[in-house]
């Protein structure tokens, strides 16, 4: 055998075995599998990082709804530019790492910002699990039908707005429209994550944007805030997190935190609640 074989036979061994370590931790989290799950003795360093990252939230158990927050920014703290482009600030692993928080959660939520600038899908697409609920926040209804998630039937998918622009049965495209109080902060983060729990979904995964995300930390509404910081500075762009201003910098949030390399970048995942 050739080193260049040895090397690709290594290669796929690993690839199995990180294969494999997915599938326990999702059979963990469907509640389908073994009831623990560990790091195997002598696993190369990349799977026991994967089961490391992944596996408190493949074992949560819900007393209570979870929700996890992300964001990829550059050093200088933008998730886009201006003009609304954010393909890719954050690399391949950490678009690998959003797919795999998806195929954990039941549901993932974007702002109505995200939907105009990005069109996503947010299916399941890099890993395996099966796609969740897909909600969007679009309080006064000013998105079209168009977008990609509001037609492809690929997963269901839920349209937040006030409860006075929704009328009984409506749809946006495939999307389901729910109504939701006018509060004075607008809709209350609390109020979406008590509408998701009562049908069962307890794991909500935010994606974005920014504004999105900032509403949700504010109403004290995260247990985790993940950050992936790319070795990259944009210099001008649109922020990741805006809370209200501070005057002396020990009054900003020091969240104990876990840190993994994805690739080029790092990810902080914050520790905001047990
Ligand atoms: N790098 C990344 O990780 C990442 C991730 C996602 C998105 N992005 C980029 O970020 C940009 C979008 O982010 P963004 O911060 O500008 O917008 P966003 O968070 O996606 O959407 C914000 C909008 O959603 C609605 N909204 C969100 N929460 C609400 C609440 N609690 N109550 C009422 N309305 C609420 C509001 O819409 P109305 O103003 O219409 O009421 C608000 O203006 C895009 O350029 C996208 O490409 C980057």
């Amino acid at each position: 055998m050739s080193a260049s074989d040895g090397d690709a036979q290594t290669g796929a061994t690993r690839m199995r075995d990180e294969a494999t370590a997915w599938q326990m931790l999702l059979a963990l989290r469907r509640k389908g599998g073994p009831a623990a799950c560990a790091i195997p003795p002598g696993a190369p360093a990349d799977v026991a990082a994967l089961v490391e990252l992944y596996l408190p939230f493949a074992q949560l158990s819900f007393g209570r709804p979870i929700v996890v927050a992300h964001l990829g920014q550059s050093l200088d703290g933008r998730i886009a530019t201006m003009a609304g482009a954010s393909r890719w600030v954050t690399g391949e692993a950490d678009l690998t790492h959003t797919h795999r928080m998806r195929a954990l959660a039941d549901a993932i939520l974007v702002g109505a910002g995200t939907v105009r600038h990005d069109d996503p899908r947010l299916t399941v697409r890099r890993c395996a699990g099966a796609h969740p609920l897909r909600v969007v926040i679009d309080s006064e209804r000013r998105l079209g039908a168009d977008y990609r998630l509001f037609q492809d039937g690929a997963a269901p998918t839920l349209v937040l707005a006030y409860a006075d622009r929704v009328r009984p049965g409506e749809r946006l495209g495939q999307a389901e429209l729910v109504g939701l109080p006018r509060r004075p902060e607008g809709i209350a983060p609390r109020d979406i994550i008590a509408a998701l729990a009562a049908s069962g979904r307890h794991f909500l995964f935010i994606e974005g944007g920014g504004i999105t995300i900032s509403r949700f930390l504010m109403a004290g509404a995260l247990d985790r805030l993940q950050i992936t910081v790319a070795p990259v500075i944009l210099g001008s762009g649109k922020p990741s997190l805006t809370l209200p201003e501070i005057v002396e910098p020990h009054q900003g949030l020091r969240p104990r935190l876990r840190r993994f390399s994805l690739g080029e970048d790092m990810l902080y995942d914050c520790i905001l609640h047990d």
